[in-house]
């Protein structure tokens, strides 16, 4: 395993004449948590997909390097790039629907996650599930493997994909507004789970959210886009206690107007760490 789980260069993707990406860079180290954040279609999704070779029909990349725990994805055959996807990262996506199989029931999902451990007989796969489905709050774990993916709400969705990320501990999580759909309680316990997985087995975690207080008590470094640009990089505490940037600045004192005594407790918090 690579210590450096992603690496994203001068990376540029177009839609026919269209810049989608302009030369973002970012890099995650295992065991770190970098946010990518930034309005509605600045192009956090589409950095994602062009990581994992899935960028929708008629949208290229055009430039830059993309590094998959060492790997330079450029130098692997389409099936290799599969392999990578399958085995170097979990993606919990934006829309919880689009990433089920709407044939299969949640045991067979965990299945499918699990058919590289070619060894492990049902009970054990069964018995894996049900603990990661506890840990995402589910309170009858057994009767949830019974379900299929139409019978769930989104937030259910969403805690489904979780466990099936936290059960693959691939070197490199991706969370795309993964807990959008859920209540505030659910949302801080399920992100604070996720993070302490990640750290615990050095796995990297790229976090993609709306919420600046949900990247401001999870994440190590913070990037933020506008337009398809990358506008500000740096270390959390940094980014809230002294932002460079005027959209930076402007967009933390919209949060400070819009949000909540939760917000202003965490970024008040990391503020004062950094001056102590
Ligand atoms: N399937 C698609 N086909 C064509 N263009 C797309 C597609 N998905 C996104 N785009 C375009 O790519 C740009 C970046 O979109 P992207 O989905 O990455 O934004 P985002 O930052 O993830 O936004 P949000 O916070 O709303 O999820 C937008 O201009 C959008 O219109
Ligand atoms: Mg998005």
């Amino acid at each position: 395993m690579s210590c450096i789980a992603l690496e994203v260069e001068h990376l540029r993707v177009i839609l026919g004449h269209r810049h989608i990406i302009r030369n973002v860079s970012l890099t995650v180290p295992g065991g770190a948590t970098v946010a990518l954040v930034g309005e509605s279609g600045s192009g956090k999704t589409m950095t994602t997909m062009a990581v994992m070779g899935l960028l929708p029909e008629g949208m290229y990349r055009t430039g830059g390097r993309i590094v998959v725990d060492g790997q330079d994805v450029d130098e692997l055959s389409p099936e290799q790039y599969r392999q990578i996807r399958n085995k170097k990262v979990a993606v919990v996506m934006q829309n919880p629907m689009s990433s089920f199989d709407p044939i299969l029931n949640i045991f067979q999902h965990f299945r499918e996650t699990l058919a590289s451990h070619a060894d492990m007989e049902r009970r054990a796969i069964r018995e894996k599930a049900e603990v990661a489905l506890d840990e995402v709050g589910f309170a009858d774990p057994k009767a949830t493997l019974e379900l299929y993916p139409f019978q769930m709400s989104g937030g259910m969705l969403q805690r489904v994909m979780l466990a099936l990320a936290l059960i693959q501990s691939p070197p490199l999580v991706i969370a795309d507004e993964a807990t959008s759909d859920l209540d505030v309680m659910s949302q801080s316990r399920i992100l604070k789970l996720l993070k302490e997985h990640c750290a615990k087995r050095h796995l990297a975690l790229l976090i993609i959210t709306h919420d600046l207080s949900v990247a401001a008590s999870m994440a190590d470094e913070i990037v933020l886009m506008k337009d398809g640009e990358l506008v500000e990089y740096g270390r959390t505490r940094e980014f809230f206690k002294t932002p460079q940037t005027l959209y930076a600045k402007r967009l933390l004192e919209l949060h400070r107007g819009l949000y909540t005594d939760r917000f202003l407790k965490i970024t008040s918090n990391l503020v004062a760490e950094a001056t102590s």
